[in-house]
């Protein structure tokens, strides 16, 4: 059995802002024991969810020196379903409302948590065969093992492999703070290696450390590596070589199930969608305000509201659509004032047939997942994506851009062989937005037969982990042979 030790800044059921979380939660369980045993190291945020529901083990304690500074911090653990999370508890750093706030607090916290890594394998006296870390938060985790670690004894022979979920986020600050708040010897920074376009940059550094580098599907790994897709790195993927891979994510099948969810109104599966998905269009109807009819196309959206998701095509056409079609709209998000703005016009503007609702909510998530007759995900850039996934488990169709993930995972319909999983355009402009859901409107209207059909094709098909999860594993057995 091999230890792999997945350092990650959130992770279902504790801290969720993204798909991120629910990557890190469901991936180890995927996992045969026998062969990789995985643990999950997040930090213990004020703001963690379902903490009481869990016996928390209190490991030890130490004090972490990070450069001239010096911080408490206490190691807990806990099992959930049959996987070992360690939290990190340290008041001074992991306080607050939310995991994140501004990115000058966030360097100094996340370079704090991946030392603490570290210091808490010490205090668990674990050895870890390979670190696998994600995205900018555990980005100095590399470096950290091949500098300040690298003659411990306890981290002999251990590997690191470093996911990037989302290559927008890359740790970038002012160089001299973070030469001052990483602690990192010289050496690494007379290299360049933690250092772009004069900036200060965390990512690049663990591209540059790390024994491998994935990302969250094969399509974005393939644009990562271009000027248009690369947000200035392409460069270092290219560089990477056969290093550089990537592996779709899957889904948490039991977790995502519309016929066991008890958060949705009424329970359906593959055969009773019909009606279940009626009845669950008609209650969310009715507790969002809009008109209840269960034969208008309802079209949802649960994203962080970020420029990353495709919203100001939505606003863009919106009051075009609305105005010459039959269909009603709801959102679900939290993020950026101004996306949720646009969103709360429209449905000041539109009452009974669009709802904004500007919030985090896993309960109403659910409820629109499964409600929806159409997902829209309309994404300008798009590393993998579980949202389509998801919707798709519950029988909504998506609605997607054809970038990253979404064109990986959401093959478009093609009514005349009856092939595809949902609908698509290429171009990042409003108006194919529009056509493309002018088309899905005529064959959910006109084609009710083929409609069904397609959800039926969408909710039999198979996002658990188990394949990508073998790709994962192979990954782990080549390091480490
Ligand atoms: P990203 O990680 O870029 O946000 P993904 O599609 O990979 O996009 O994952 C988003 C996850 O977060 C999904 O599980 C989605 O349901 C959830 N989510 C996003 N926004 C909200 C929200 N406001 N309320 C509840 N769940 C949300
Ligand atoms: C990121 C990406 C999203 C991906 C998720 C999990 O937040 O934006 O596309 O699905 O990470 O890998």
């Amino acid at each position: 059995m091999k230890n792999v030790l997945f350092a990650v800044s959130e992770a279902v059921p504790f801290i969720k802002t993204g798909g991120l979380a629910d990557v890190a939660g469901a991936l180890p369980k995927a996992f045969d024991k026998k062969e990789y045993d995985i643990k999950v190291m997040i930090p213990k945020y004020a703001c963690c969810e379902h903490l009481n529901e869990y016996e928390l083990v209190f490991e030890g304690e130490v004090d972490v020196s990070l450069a001239w500074r010096k911080q408490y911090v206490g190691v807990f653990s806990t099992v959930v379903d049959g996987v070992t999370f360690y939290l990190l508890d340290s008041e001074y750093y992991f306080s607050g409302p939310k995991p994140y706030g501004q990115i000058y607090e966030d360097i100094e916290k996340f370079s704090f948590y991946s030392k603490v890594v570290f210091e808490a394998c010490k205090i668990l006296n674990y050895h870890p065969d390979i670190i696998h870390c994600h995205d900018w938060q555990a980005a100095l985790v590399p470096v950290y093992l091949k500098t300040l670690y690298k003659d411990d004894p306890l981290f002999a022979g251990t590997k690191s492999i470093f996911t990037i979920h989302n290559l927008l986020f890359q740790g970038r600050w002012i160089i001299d703070e973070v030469k001052d708040k990483t602690g990192l010897p010289e050496s690494v920074f007379a290299n360049g290696d933690l250092e772009c376009y004069g900036e200060g940059n965390l990512l690049k550094g663990a591209v540059l450390y790390a024994d491998k580098v994935t990302t969250v599907s094969q399509v974005y790994a393939d644009e990562m590596k271009t000027p248009e897709g690369g947000e200035g790195l392409d460069n270092i993927f290219r560089f990477k070589g056969d290093n550089f891979t990537g592996i779709v994510n899957g889904l948490d099948t039991d977790e995502f199930d519309p016929s066991k969810d008890k958060m949705i109104f009424k329970n359906y599966d593959v055969k009773t969608f019909k009606t279940g998905k009626r009845e669950n269009k008609l209650k969310l109807q009715k507790m969002l305000g809009l008109n209840e009819d269960k034969d208008v196309m309802l079209i949802g959206m649960v994203s962080r509201l970020s420029v990353q998701k495709g919203f100001d095509l939505i606003t863009y056409m919106a009051e075009e659509f609305l105005t010459t079609s039959h269909s009603q709209l709801v959102f679900l998000g939290s993020g950026e004032d101004n996306i949720a703005d646009k969103l709360c016009y429209l449905s000041n503007k539109y009452p009974g047939r669009v709802s904004t609702n500007v919030c985090y909510s896993e309960d109403l998530s659910r409820k629109i997942y499964a409600g929806c007759d159409v997902f829209l995900m309309p994404s300008q850039f798009e590393p993998c994506g579980l949202s389509q996934l998801i919707s798709m488990r519950y029988g909504t169709i998506p609605l997607v851009r054809e970038t990253g993930g979404l064109k990986e995972t959401v093959e478009p319909y093609n009514e005349y062989d009856k092939t595809g999983r949902g609908f698509s355009f290429a171009n990042y402009n409003a108006h194919e937005l529009l056509e493309t859901l002018r088309y899905a409107q005529k064959i959910f209207y006109d084609q009710k037969k083929d409609w069904d059909a397609l959800v039926r094709k969408d909710m039999k098909l198979d996002f658990s982990w188990e394949v990508s999860a073998e790709k994962y594993k192979e990954l782990y057995d080549g390091l480490l042979e």
